[in-house]
Order: structure tokens, then sequence, then C-alpha cells
């Protein structure tokens, strides 16, 4: 089965409640169905941004979602006020959640439960330091992310599972990783995908992330295993943004 290509833009802690909502509306003009598209503006503008998008071809996501619903959690948001906002996304254990805020494996596992409960989309984030590819532990690295992450979960309750491989060196450097250097990183997570999930995983969505912009994304989505795009950067220009989703179509 074909696997529909997914480009989500990660806006990080960037844009206005005001930037975000124009830029979503600019793209919900321009993309057609197709191509799945995402948007993942700051847990304050969520809310906006998925009522300008509502009615589009563009989906909403957070950045992060806390594993408890509700109670004394002071600064967290989760899964169910997420679901609530009007988003269908959430991104997990992304690298500088990882190198800033002590997000683990073990943590990652139990965003991602609490996330599926809710039926929202998890796409998960891996990837590798250069100190780690250098030391010849990118196959490692990327095994103890993979199976941290979904530990614990049988095949059906991951039929909607997205992973993100983004080489933490690629990423916001201008630094690209080789087409063949990001075709065989995704084609070890699948692998690792298949041992863990069986036939579950030639349907499961691989997205590369880390400096895709308009000149390079047509030749990495056209990789066998790359499946889409996590954009950080290029998301946050209209113009680059679509031009990088009019390459996956
Ligand atoms: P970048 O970010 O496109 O700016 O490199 C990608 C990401 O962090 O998801």
């Amino acid at each position: 089965m074909p696997r529909t290509k997914f480009i989500a833009g990660n806006w990080k802690l960037n844009l206005t409640v005001e930037d975000g909502v124009a830029l979503v509306q600019g793209l919900a003009k321009v993309v057609k169905p197709g191509v799945e598209v995402a948007v993942c503006p700051t847990a304050l503008a969520l809310y906006p941004v998925a009522q300008a998008a509502k009615g589009s071809a563009v989906g909403v996501g957070a950045q992060n979602a806390y594993w408890e619903e509700k109670g004394a959690f002071t600064g967290e948001i989760s899964a169910s006020l997420i679901k609530n906002a009007g988003a269908k996304y959430v991104i997990l254990g992304h690298s500088e959640r990882r190198q800033y805020f002590g997000e683990t494996d073990a943590t990652v596992n139990k965003r991602l439960k609490a996330v599926l409960a809710q039926g929202l989309v998890p796409i998960v984030c891996v990837g590798e330091t250069l100190q780690e590819r250098q030391g010849g532990q990118l196959q490692a690295v990327l095994k103890r992310q993979v199976e941290g992450a979904i530990a614990g979960f049988t095949p059906d309750q991951l039929k909607t599972l997205v992973i993100a491989y983004e080489p933490v060196w690629a990423i916001g450097t201008g630094v690209v990783a080789t087409t063949a250097q990001a075709q065989e990183a995704h084609a070890f997570v699948r692998g690792l995908l298949r041992a863990s999930l069986g036939g579950l995983a030639d349907s499961l969505r691989l997205q590369y992330g880390g400096s895709v912009k308009p000149d390079n994304a047509k030749e990495l989505l056209g990789q066998p295993d790359i499946d889409g795009a996590l954009v950080g950067g290029a998301a946050l220009k209209l113009a680059d943004f679509s031009a990088i989703v009019a390459a996956a179509g």
C-alpha cells in the first residue's frame, strides 16, 4: 500500500498568534489534498491556528504533550487539551527537548501512551548527534530511541505512528544529510520497526528532518523510505513551506 507523503512544519518558539494565523491561512489556500500537511505552532497559538485551518487540508499539531491528563502539573499541557484545542498531531521527543529539557526515551514512551489514548497522531523524533555518528553509534542510538519509544505497545496501537529521523547535526545548521545518508538511516529505522511490529512497518510514515529546504526536498522525498519531512526554519515562510509541500506531490 502506498504511503501518503506527510509534510509537517515545526514552528518551535517562533511566530506570534497573529503571524501564525496569517501563515496557516496562506497555506490553507495553496495546499491541496493528496499530501498530508500539518503545522505545529506554540501551545498558545494552537487553538487560534486550528480555528483558522478548519475545513482546509492543513492539520495542526502540538510540539509536546505531558503524560498526565490533568492536575497539579504547573506549566504542562495534556494530550486531551491539545485535542480539545483542535489539534490532530503531537511531536514527541524532539532533539531540542532531549538536549535542553531532559527528555528521555522513557518519558517519550509515557507521552506516546497519552497521545495515542486521545487518538492523536504522534510524530516521534529520533536521531544521532555528530559525535555519536562519528563514533560509529548511529545504529545503536536509533535502536535505543525507536525501541524505547514504542516499548510495550502492540502493532495495533501504533497504526498511526510517524517517526521523524532528524540527525541532530543537520537541525537548524543548513547542513542537510546527504540523500544516501538519510535513506540509509530511514531504511534502518524501518527495519527496526519491522522487527518489533512486523508488516505494519511497511505502512508507517518516516519523515526526514534537518535543514529541509525547497531546493533539497524533492530529492530527499524521492527516496524509497522517506515518506515526508519535518521542517523547522523553512516552515516559517509561506513560499518555502509551500514549495516543500509541492515537492511531495
Ligand atoms: P530545521 O529544523 O528544518 O530548521 O533544520 C528541523 C526540526 O528541528 O524539526
